[in-house]
């Protein structure tokens, strides 16, 4: 061979020399993050001395799906991506489509040079509610009612089933607001105005991931199983203390009122091992909480030693500023320093790259700050277990909205129920119901609406109304399925009062409530059932013996109809499964619910919570009749 080929044949060996370098390859045996027989910690430490700072900073994004592709995962190095409220990969996808998106997805992120796997995020709040034919559970209001932690611990185990059904890993539940004024949108997110049955509540967490062991480190995220899923408590803190209960406003308290009110169900959330906490909109005493060093750093993570990571709300970045995004670069970096880790940029990441980029190259934000969030990001994946099985089981797909899990529903309705009044009085009660009667009416709005019956963030961000988008049993068919067959069952939404006297019923049940909404669409500040309904109830009740059931997310004013009504159930947003609520109307269950929230008389009483000194309610924190199930009129 002459040196010219000689020559050649060194330099190309070389060159391979140097790309094998780089690549890492060599030292493959030694990539201590690809090999689970390490600690968790060495793991992380290993990937993270490995990252450059444009894979760093991907970790810490999470993107919308509808913005992003498999191809720019890779680009970016993306390590997450989300569905916002509503957002689905095709109309009433099935959960093979679903994992076929997320899968998709995983792909890119493999495809980078480390193979980073990426999780996927849904608003997993009552169920798995934005996807088709999945089991729909009562809002946490409803839940605070039922005064059940081991019951919400199922249906948190049941909610990370079929949420990993569809292959995704990560949920944005739960809400642990302490909602303090029922004007606010997200009350019904919210289990109660009371801090300890809120920290109870927490109990959904080990049922989303697992139970921690006895001997885990204080603080440490605890996942475990490819049935569990990770969970975030939110809203960091304070949200549902602001002025009015206006969505996303200003909590004006002092650090005492702040850590007895708003602050015990991180306690008890952190203790349970909860993987991530997710950032208020809102502000604590004028600052932002998406820009509060104090609360985050110094209290969340330093004082109480959490080590799992923190999320943005969605867009939270841009709302540090009024209006929103008026500052970019302000509001990346007072949201990095304030010691959020992962950032939800729906779809200005290319932005959040650049800037953040900048502001570590030019020292306004040091590397260790950076390595904090990648390595708090990092450990949930590895605990999470997605480096050793990135791609979802489609065995599990045969879990979602089983049967088992709308039973427990159904159960959870029964429990949710709360019975304000029964009859005139004690001793001539009107439920249970009679299962035979000639015939009965059943009225209102909200008797055969499955999506009025489920609320908001269900299918739409804002909810949806009717029965073809939702699987599941309206009020109006669970009693249809529970009176006797010689019962009849005349159904009319508005009727007038000549109707209702005029046809013979022996009583009639009313079924009104609030219309579905989400976040600031529904704040209200007088909190009146929107009409027909108080027409229905009068026409109604004042001719013939009725049940007044109210389906809302709050207490509303009801106070200038108590009197004409026989019976009155407040029933929350019950979800799916409202055979539960004809469950306890017709005594196969008896009534065991208890308010998770005052009940007002006016709303210009309000805020009033159970302990404040001018309390003085419709029906206060606590209220609830009882009723015994009545075997004889109940077959089974
Ligand atoms: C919303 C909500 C938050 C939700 C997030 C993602 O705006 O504030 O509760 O988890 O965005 O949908």
């Amino acid at each position: 061979m002459d040196l010219e080929g000689m020559a050649k044949i060194s330099i190309l060996l070389v060159g391979l020399w140097l790309l094998v370098n780089w690549s890492g390859l060599l030292d493959a045996k030694n990539m201590k993050y690809k090999n689970p027989k390490h600690s968790t910690d060495t793991r992380v430490e290993d990937l993270v001395s490995r990252m450059t700072l444009e894979e760093k900073i991907g970790q810490m994004l999470q993107v919308e799906r509808k913005y992003v592709s498999a191809d720019l995962l890779k680009k970016y190095f993306i390590g997450a991506v989300l569905s916002e409220g509503g957002s689905i990969p095709a109309p009433q996808a099935s959960a093979e489509t679903w994992i076929d998106m997320v899968n998709e997805f995983q792909k890119g992120a493999l495809s980078t040079r480390l193979g980073i796997p990426m999780f996927y995020g849904i608003d997993a709040v009552h169920g798995h509610n934005t996807v088709h034919n999945a089991t729909i559970f009562p809002h946490n209001i409803g839940l605070g009612a039922t005064r059940d932690p081991e019951l919400v611990k199922r249906i948190g185990a049941a909610t990370a089933l079929e949420v990993r059904a569809t292959g995704i890993q990560y949920v944005y539940s739960p809400c642990i607001a302490v909602c303090r004024d029922p004007r606010w949108g997200r009350c019904y997110e919210s289990f109660s105005e009371d801090p300890e049955l809120v920290q109870a509540m927490t109990e959904i967490i080990p049922g989303l991931q697992g139970d921690i062991p006895n001997d885990s480190p204080k603080g440490v995220p605890f996942i475990t199983g490819k049935e569990k899923v990770i969970g975030c408590a939110k809203h960091y803190v304070g949200d549902g203390g602001t002025i009015n209960g206006i969505d996303e406003h200003n909590t004006v308290i002092d650090r005492d009122g702040l850590m007895k009110i708003h602050m015990p169900g991180y306690f008890s959330s952190i203790s349970k091992g909860v993987a991530t906490i997710m950032a208020s909109y809102s502000s604590w005493n004028g600052v932002k909480m998406h820009a509060h060093h104090d609360l985050i750093t110094g209290f969340l993570k330093n004082t109480l030693h959490f080590k799992g990571f923190v999320i943005s709300d969605f867009e939270g970045l841009d709302r540090i500023t009024s209006p929103p995004r008026a500052n970019i670069t302000y509001s990346i970096e007072a949201g990095v320093s304030a010691g959020i880790d992962m950032f939800m940029v729906p779809k200005h990441y290319t932005e959040f790259i650049d800037v953040l980029t900048m502001l570590v190259k030019n020292k306004h934000i040091p590397m260790s700050r950076i390595d904090d969030a990648v390595g708090r990001i990092l450990w949930v994946k590895l605990m999470m277990g997605i480096f050793e099985n990135p791609f979802a089981d489609y065995s599990l797909v045969k879990y979602l909205g089983i049967q088992e899990h709308r039973n427990l529903a159904r159960e959870a309705v029964r429990k949710s129920m709360v019975l304000l009044k029964n009859g005139e009085s004690a001793d001539k009660p009107l439920l249970p119901l009679p299962k035979k009667s000639p015939k009965i009416l059943v009225a209102g709005s909200h008797a055969d609406n499955l999506g009025y019956q489920c609320g908001g963030w269900t299918i739409e961000w804002q909810g949806v109304s009717g029965n073809n988008l939702l699987k599941g049993t309206t009020i109006l068919t669970a009693v249809k399925n529970t009176v006797d067959p010689e019962t009849t069952v005349v159904y009319k939404e508005n009727p007038d009062v000549e109707f209702v006297k005029s046809n013979g019923f022996s009583y009639a049940i009313v079924i009104v409530g609030e219309h579905p909404y989400a976040e600031m669409y529904g704040d209200s500040m007088n909190l009146t059932i929107p009409e027909p309904g108080p027409k229905i109830i009068t026409n109604v009740c004042g001719a013939i013996k009725c049940v007044v059931i109210i389906i809302s997310g709050r207490p509303v004013v009801i106070e200038p109809y108590v009197g004409l009504i026989d019976a009155l159930v407040a029933a929350w947003l019950p979800g799916s499964e409202g055979q539960g609520v004809a469950d306890v109307l017709y005594g196969g269950y008896g009534f065991t619910g208890k308010l998770p929230r005052t009940w007002f008389k006016t709303v210009d009483q309000l805020p009033m919570n159970v302990g404040d000194p001018h309390y003085d309610p419709l029906f206060p924190f606590g209220f609830g009749l009882s009723t015994k199930p009545s075997k004889a009129l109940y077959s089974s």
